[in-house]
């Protein structure tokens, strides 16, 4: 894994730019009913990014300069995120409603509630519960920059495909400072790989699950991460916790994604990654 220096990291921090953006192409390509579900699923992720810093931000975290320096910015960077898929979404004429925020938030499941509660609460037993924050942040945002690449991979939209590297790029410094953090507190400290490995194995889902819904989780699951190539970049993130200590077994990114994508295929027959091929080629770019 990468180093991370905290001080270049808020020296480099701020929203995604997006002021440089051919907004114009990006509405004539337009972006498939796929891109749009899977986009707004990202979309009230990131902008519930508040929500997840509440529970971390609690009990012996709060005495920690890095990690609340950190946290300052990355919740700043993640609001950024969803703003932009935003901008993105009503550029292409696909619109937030009005008060998508507030219902959203209405609509998460009462599990995260208590799991949120929970988590706050145990923030204050034990020092070593930073540690299990720490993992989880770095299993999250691990998962969301091998989403983005996914798609950028996939999609015919070139905009799309800039907005989304730009956003990527970002999550894996967040991965690398939630990485680094995790290990430093685990490598002398068998009891805090313990609390984490318990932890991780018995709470520890797929990032977005309560906010964005479990049946846009399994649509993702079966749209996006259903091809090998796909399923590497998971495979690859996995890898990367895999390093952790005491975190060698760790496949639950796998096993539940693969598991969700099952439920879809199940339910609903093969997702397919529809693009907007044809508009891109009518737009004269290449596809991305
Ligand atoms: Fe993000
Ligand atoms: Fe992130």
């Amino acid at each position: 894994m990468a180093e991370f220096n905290i001080y270049r990291f808020l020296d480099l921090a701020g929203g995604v730019k997006i002021d440089d953006l051919d907004w114009e192409l990006c509405a004539r390509i337009g972006i498939s009913d796929v891109e749009e579900r899977i986009l707004r699923y990202m979309g009230d992720t990131e902008s519930h990014t508040i929500l997840y810093m509440r529970d971390l931000l609690a009990g012996h975290s709060t005495r920690d300069p890095e990690i609340t320096a950190f946290l300052s910015a990355w919740v700043y960077e993640e609001l950024c995120h969803g703003r932009a898929i935003s901008r993105l979404l009503k550029e292409v004429g696909r619109p937030d409603e009005e008060d998508r925020y507030t219902k959203v938030t209405a609509g998460s499941s009462v599990r995260e509630f208590v799991e949120a509660a929970l988590s706050h609460a145990a923030a204050y037993l034990s020092p070593r519960f930073i540690a299990v924050h720490m993992t989880w942040g770095a299993i999250n945002e691990a998962t969301a920059a091998a989403a983005y690449q996914q798609m950028e991979e996939r999609t015919a939209n070139p905009v799309l495909a800039k907005l989304i590297n730009r956003m990527a790029r970002q999550e894996r410094r967040h991965m690398a400072f939630y990485w680094h953090q995790a290990q430093k507190r685990m490598k002398d400290d068998p009891a805090a790989r313990k609390l984490v490995n318990f932890a991780i194995k018995r709470f520890w889902t797929l990032v977005g699950s309560g906010v964005g819904g479990d049946e846009n989780l399994a649509f993702i699951s079966a749209h996006l991460f259903a091809d090998e190539a796909a399923r590497a970049a998971l495979v690859k993130a996995e890898e990367n916790i895999r390093e952790l200590p005491g975190m060698e077994w760790f496949d639950l990114l796998t096993k539940q994604s693969q598991a969700k994508a099952d439920e879809w295929v199940a339910r609903h027959g093969p997702g397919r990654y529809v693009t907007n091929d044809a508009q891109a080629l009518a737009a004269g770019v290449v596809s991305a």
